[in-house]
């Protein structure tokens, strides 16, 4: 059957948005990628009414010979420019181009006589885009502070596409105004940081209708804390006897981890004392007073003071005295 010489499924075809009622090709329009091939789709299925069939490249009203097949010879003439970049199919009149070239883009005509004197022709345009490569985010900040940095990721490529993000594999989630997108898609704003924001793996995809690049995976360290600060003391008596000994601990969520300063009465640091664990031995008077711990994160700038654990150290007393304990406690 010769479906181009049948008169109501080319007026449908028509009705559809082709080119002229003749036409054998499928599309008007098709896109292909710098050193892929294209292949121009027709409505052909069979060419035995045909005389010739010629594909042309018209490049700025320049129109070239790509292949002429006559086909009671049985020949095709390629044009020598393109014998190693075309395949041309005989049953369907289909031509494959490639590897492309960005001199490829512009209009392709096909041209067919049949032996009833008649002419098909259409044209396709072809659009070649650039490959897509180098796809990657970048940060504005190599070191964000939580809650006080925005955070800009810009997403670079070359080529030719649109920008997709993901945020640990699903499709990123844009509040507009916690997290916001600019209008080209390929700067991500994150205001007042939050620590879990930039864990991702966070991933740009630059895409068009053909490929798609992946950048490699993004991920951020945001400095936070120091926070729940907790201290500890043992043993847990607010009395203490003199010569016996205070171990005081310290633990605050930070990142990174907290320098550890000890506070003796508010005000005083206690000198060398910067371990998550401090033990004061065999105690005395002097000793009694308030401790707490102040946690500071040097990167978030931020220090919190712990609790303050009350401490009384008691005099010794000689062994035969040690029922007066209570009494003295009180006293
Ligand atoms: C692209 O076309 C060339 C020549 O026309 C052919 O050698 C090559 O195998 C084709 N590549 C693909 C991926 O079809
Ligand atoms: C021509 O196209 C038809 C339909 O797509 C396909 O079945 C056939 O294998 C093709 N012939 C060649 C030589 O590529
Ligand atoms: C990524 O996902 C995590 C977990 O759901 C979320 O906490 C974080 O805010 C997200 N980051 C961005 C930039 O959307
Ligand atoms: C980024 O992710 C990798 C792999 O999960 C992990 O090893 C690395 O510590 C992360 N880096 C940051 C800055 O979070
Ligand atoms: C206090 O600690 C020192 C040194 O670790 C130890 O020798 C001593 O026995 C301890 N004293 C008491 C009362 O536990
Ligand atoms: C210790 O703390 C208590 C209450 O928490 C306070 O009344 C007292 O004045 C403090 N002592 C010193 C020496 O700072
Ligand atoms: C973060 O903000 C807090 C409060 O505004 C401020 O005290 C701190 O210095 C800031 N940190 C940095 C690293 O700018």
């Amino acid at each position: 059957m010769d479906f181009c010489n049948l008169r109501l499924p080319l007026l449908i075809l028509a009705a559809l948005g082709c080119c002229s009622a003749s036409c054998p090709l499928l599309n008007t329009e098709t896109k292909g990628v710098i050193g892929k091939n294209v292949t121009f789709k027709t409505t052909i299925t069979s060419t035995q009414d045909f005389l010739t069939v010629t594909w042309n490249f018209n490049k700025n009203s320049v129109i070239a010979p790509i292949i002429t097949s006559v086909l009671v010879s049985n020949t095709n003439n390629i044009d020598k420019k393109y014998t190693s970049r075309i395949i041309y199919n005989k049953t369907t009149c289909e031509l494959q181009l490639g590897p492309l070239v960005k001199e490829d883009e512009g209009e392709y005509n096909l041209n067919i006589v049949t032996n009833k004197g008649e002419s098909l022709s259409g044209q396709i345009d072809l659009e070649v885009l650039e490959p897509i490569t180098d796809v990657k985010i970048s940060s504005n900040l190599p070191e964000p502070v939580e809650f006080n940095s925005t955070v800009v990721l810009s997403c670079s490529a070359k080529g030719s596409f649109t920008y997709k993000w993901l945020n640990d594999s699903v499709l990123l989630v844009v509040d507009g105004t916690h997290i916001k997108l600019n209008a080209a898609g390929n700067e991500l704003t994150i205001a007042e940081v939050r620590r879990t924001d930039l864990r991702g793996p966070i991933i740009c995809i630059a895409e068009n209708a053909l490929e798609s690049g992946k950048s490699p995976p993004f991920n951020l360290t945001v400095s936070y804390g120091p926070e729940k600060v907790i201290m500890t003391q043992t043993p847990t008596d607010s009395f203490l006897k003199k010569g016996s000994n205070l171990t005081l601990a310290c633990s605050a969520q930070s990142d990174p981890p907290a320098q550890l300063q000890w506070m003796f009465n508010g005000g005083e640091a206690m000198p060398q004392k910067t371990t998550a664990n401090i033990t004061l031995t065999s105690i005395e008077e002097k000793h009694s007073g308030n401790y707490s711990c102040v946690p500071y994160n040097a990167k978030t700038n931020r220090y919190v003071s712990s609790q303050v654990a009350v401490v009384s150290v008691m005099g010794t007393w000689p062994k035969f005295q040690t029922q007066n304990f209570t009494n003295f406690c009180l006293g």
